[in-house]
């Protein structure tokens, strides 16, 4: 084994007031690789229980530009902040820049990226290994600040393997809850996928239902006369391809399909377009509707036993899938419906993309539900509202969520949150 934990030696330290709170910023020279990892530390961690501890790996783009292709700059802030908030930790932070391949072969693969690559088959297409990173110097760090023992946050199975190889144990693993944003969660999903991370989205499962729309800043989802297209601007758009391309299925309301007449399927951004769903009780839905007739990807149209068997039939022959539904097809909670339609066990994913109905449609208890959208613009008092009446009577009540935040995003503000569980039970 290269990595021995007496790689390492301490050059300086300072205190270094941050924003969540005071660490000391002590840097180390690695004598193996002339690199200069830093460890940086909150309160006294050489005694008492395992300390919080997280290795981070140098991410220019993400942790100093802020860049949201990657989920990096979001994990550093929510280490330091949960170290900061249990008083004593220490985050190692490491000087291997995309995942160990340095800054222009990142750039490199992200080009490859945006031609219709993921992130592990980027690197493979470049020649480059798809993780190079090594965390021998993060464990000589931990010894030299008399840490022995971690209660490690990763979501990388590689972290604590390597940890234990050189000697520090694991007394526990802490998820890293840093919330996805829809411009990464294609990348994460590759990570997920490909590299066996765990995409924590709400410390239990991955949101099975997102529902998304864009809203103008007095929370109207069209004008008077049903006119959306575009309240959000271009990124917000290529952002709405994004989360259609990361769910399995993208679910309208058939008011939606007769005003906009949309595709809903991927085209602004590398990936797959969904199944397209619409909710249709009666089968208003016409024959000439683009998801209907572009066969671009499947449509599945659910109805009720109200709809004629003859139009039923009329829908069919244009490829579609009619699914008959008993009762009220959105009625019945996300879930189920979900379930019905595309001939899931439960685990798949849907995006709601409205409108009206769609997005407020009541729903029993399921999955934790994540909300997103664009917020731009003005319109007047007429205009068709987002989120209409919830029968919310006591502010106690009222829907609140976890990990909520706010994005720039070009002209648009972005939100993103999910909803709290005792909030599901009423949404
Ligand atoms: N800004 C955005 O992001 C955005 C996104 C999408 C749409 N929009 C706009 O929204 C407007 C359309 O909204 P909308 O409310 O008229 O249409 P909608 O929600 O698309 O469709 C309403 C219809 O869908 C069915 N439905 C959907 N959810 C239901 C539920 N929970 N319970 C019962 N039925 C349900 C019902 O069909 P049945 O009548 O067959 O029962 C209902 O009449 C359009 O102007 C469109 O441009 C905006």
């Amino acid at each position: 084994m290269t990595d021995r934990p007496t790689r390492v030696q301490r050059l300086t330290e300072a205190a270094l007031p941050t924003r969540v709170g005071l660490f000391r910023a002590i840097v180390y020279g690695d004598l193996t690789n002339g690199s200069e990892p830093v460890a940086l530390v909150h309160g006294d961690v050489a005694s008492g229980p395992p300390p919080l501890v997280r290795l981070h790996s140098e991410c220019f783009t993400g942790d100093v530009l802020r860049s949201l292709r990657c989920d990096c700059g979001e994990q550093l802030d929510q280490a330091m902040a949960a170290i900061a908030s249990e008083g004593r930790g220490v985050l190692v932070y490491l000087r291997q820049e995309g995942r160990g391949i340095g800054l222009a072969n990142k750039i490199r693969a992200y080009a490859l990226q945006d031609g219709g690559l993921d992130t592990v088959d980027a690197n493979a297409a470049l020649g480059l290994p798809i993780d190079a990173r090594e965390y021998g110097a993060a464990a000589a760090v931990l010894v030299d600040l008399g840490v022995r023992s971690v209660r490690l946050m990763t979501n990388n199975p590689d972290k604590p393997a390597a940890l234990q190889e050189n000697g520090i144990t694991i007394s526990d693993l802490v998820p890293i809850t840093a919330l996805a944003n829809p411009v990464n969660l294609p990348y994460l999903e590759a990570k997920a996928r490909r590299l066996g991370h765990r995409i924590e989205t709400s410390g239990s499962a991955r949101p099975l239902v997102t529902v998304h729309y864009a809203q103008t800043l007095d929370g109207r989802l069209a004008t008077r006369t049903g006119d959306s297209q575009w309240i959000s601007g271009e990124e917000s758009l290529r952002l709405a391809h994004g989360l259609r391309a990361s769910h399995e299925a993208v679910a309208v309301g058939i008011g939606t399909v007769l005003a906009d007449d949309p595709r809903l399927t991927v085209r602004l951004v590398p990936g797959e377009s969904p199944v397209r769903v619409v909710v249709d009780s009666t089968l208003r839905v016409p024959l000439t509707a683009r998801l209907l007739s572009d066969g671009n990807a499947p449509t599945i149209v659910a109805t009720t036993n109200r709809a004629d068997p003859r139009r039923r039939r009329e829908v069919e022959a244009t490829g579609a899938e009619v699914v008959v539904l008993e009762g009220d097809p959105a009625g019945r909670g996300d879930r189920e419906q979900l379930r019905d339609t595309l001939g899931e066990p439960g685990n798949a994913t849907l995006l709601r993309g409205g409108g009206a109905r769609l997005i407020n449609g009541k729903r029993r208890g399921g999955p934790p539900r994540r909300v997103g959208g664009a917020i731009a613009t003005l319109l007047d008092r007429h205009g068709i509202e987002a989120v209409g009446e919830l029968d919310i009577r006591r502010l106690r009540d009222a829907l609140t969520f976890r990990r909520a935040r706010f994005t720039q995003l070009g002209a648009d503000v972005i939100f993103d949150g999910e909803l709290e569980p005792q909030a599901e039970s009423v949404a």
